[in-house]
């Protein structure tokens, strides 16, 4: 028999042991998707940080690999990206087509801290990897924040192109060959959220409702919040034009946009370097908040990934806006164990009561009729822990309240209730639940909000139930998963 860790996640990537935050080099590469991450290897706190690494073929299924890259005389290893140099455009690779690495060097050895941008090549798909000898590639001596490289190619000035946060702001450079970079462009100055230092920018561009003749550019930018900020680290999205020199923000960006209402989704990236024929923009992010992430009451290690996200710009109302929805690849860990259609509260209760659920999803569409307050699931409940997903009608908000889903105490300000506001005019609300040992995901109105918030309820709090307040008539279609 396996022995299951507390809170280890059955599907979610976690590093065997020790610490882990942000994912770093993100990319495809023959069959395999490289999962690199920010890791101390000696420690279930940040530290000396190194770059971890996994692959999947699948997305759902890793294979954790050695370390990748470990400090060296200039610094720490912290996050940056990777990309297939299919040109050789490096001349690294002899012609050949090989892995480059692109990553911030940390050193605060000295009086002040200093970052720098380096690069490193892998001829064997990651598993090894040579550290440029002309590095660092990039040093600046304004911006003591200086860090987070994200590479990609931009086929119309044919040429690489690095987003790098800098302070408050993110700076664009570009490079004909990753090593000589030219700086171009600088944006972020009074627009946007700026409640704490700006960190693991991405941008890329997308099709509009699937359309690739009408693309628009979408700039992540997650933002390192000061103390004072209740919710922490949380990540923000601009949409705009991107000429291959400066990202141009459009009219919707001037209201600040959030990635995720929950409290544990930070510093995601996206894939690079995903086959056209497949054309999905991918991303994850790190499960955690920098308020509390050293604090969470794992042993042995610390650290998750969020479940990996297909994203794509979608209308709604007019606007241009970031839809998340997990990847197909979900479906296949799927187990079906349950599917029903009605109308009686106490009915779907029945059903649910003898279930004993761990790991799981959760489809459910509800008709918003006259006379419903608020309604939604408890999930891995017991006689004393529930954590509640649910909907208020009255306010047209989604929430996740983890109050009482278990541990809650190893700061003062993870116990709480996290909710995102939908349009008031729904008819009819879609919302997928997708639940770790250690997680809970909700999207909304088809991965138009999305709270994603870590729990650390009992092993034994297995319990499901369904709640609605005002009626105990709501029309629903609730399928139930084993993940
Ligand atoms: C974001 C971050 C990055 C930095 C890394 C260090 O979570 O602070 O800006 O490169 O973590 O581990």
């Amino acid at each position: 028999t396996v022995k299951v860790e507390k809170y280890r996640p059955k599907f979610h990537f976690s590093p065997t042991e020790k610490w882990m935050n942000d994912p770093n080099g993100l990319v495809y590469f023959n069959g395999e998707y490289h999962l690199f991450y920010q890791h101390h290897p000696y420690g279930t706190e940040m530290g000396s940080m190194h770059w971890g690494h996994a692959v999947s073929r699948d997305l759902m299924t890793w294979e954790q690999l050695p370390v990748a890259l470990a400090p060296d005389e200039k610094g720490m290893i912290f996050s940056g990206s990777a990309v297939v140099d299919w040109n050789d455009t490096t001349g690294f690779f002899g012609g050949k087509p090989g892995l480059i690495a692109i990553f911030t060097h940390h050193n605060d050895s000295g009086l002040t801290q200093k970052q720098t941008q380096s690069i490193a090549y892998s001829k064997d798909s990651g598993r090894t990897w040579i550290k440029y000898e002309g590095n660092p590639v990039i040093t600046s001596d304004i911006y003591r924040d200086f860090r987070d490289p994200k590479v990609f190619w931009h086929e119309e000035t044919k040429r690489w192109v690095m987003v790098l946060a800098c302070g408050q702001t993110v700076c664009l450079y570009h490079s004909p060959n990753l090593r000589e970079w030219t700086f171009d462009s600088e944006f972020g100055e009074g627009i946007g959220s700026h409640d704490g230092v700006w960190e693991c920018p991405d941008l890329f561009a997308l099709p509009v409702d699937g359309d690739r003749t009408k693309l628009k550019w979408v700039l992540l930018v997650s933002i390192g919040a000061e103390p004072d900020i209740k919710e922490g680290s949380r990540t923000q999205y601009f949409t705009g034009h991107f000429d291959g020199r400066t990202f141009v923000p459009d009219e919707a960006s001037q209201t600040i946009r959030w990635l995720d209402y929950g409290r544990d989704n930070y510093a995601g990236v996206c894939w690079s370097d995903i086959p056209e024929e497949d054309g999905r923009r991918i991303y994850i992010g790190w499960m955690s908040n920098w308020k509390y992430s050293n604090k969470t009451p794992t042993e042995g290690w610390r650290g998750a990934m969020t479940i990996p996200r297909e994203l794509t710009l979608e209308s709604r109302n007019g606007e241009a806006v970031l839809i998340q929805r997990p990847v197909l690849e979900l479906e296949k860990i799927r187990t079906p164990l349950l599917e029903v259609e009605g109308e009686a509260v106490n009915e779907l209760n029945l059903i649910l009561k003898d279930q004993q659920l761990e790991t799981y999803e959760i489809v459910a569409e509800f008709e918003l009729a006259q006379g419903i307050d608020s309604f939604g699931f408890k999930l891995r409940t017991s006689e004393r822990e529930e954590t509640v997903a649910g909907y208020s009608v009255k306010d047209s908000v989604v929430f996740v309240n983890r109050t009482r889903s278990g541990v809650v105490d190893f700061h003062k300000n993870f116990a709480g209730i996290h909710q995102a506001i939908l349009p008031s005019d729904l008819q009819c609300l879609q919302l997928r639940l997708i639940v770790d040992r250690s997680s809970v995901e909700v999207f909304a109105d088809d991965g138009l909000v999305v709270i994603t918030d870590l729990i650390f309820p009992s092993s034994s709090s297995l319990g499901l139930s369904f709640f609605c307040n005002g009626k105990n008539e709501i029309p629903y279609q609730v399928r139930i998963y084993q993940l």
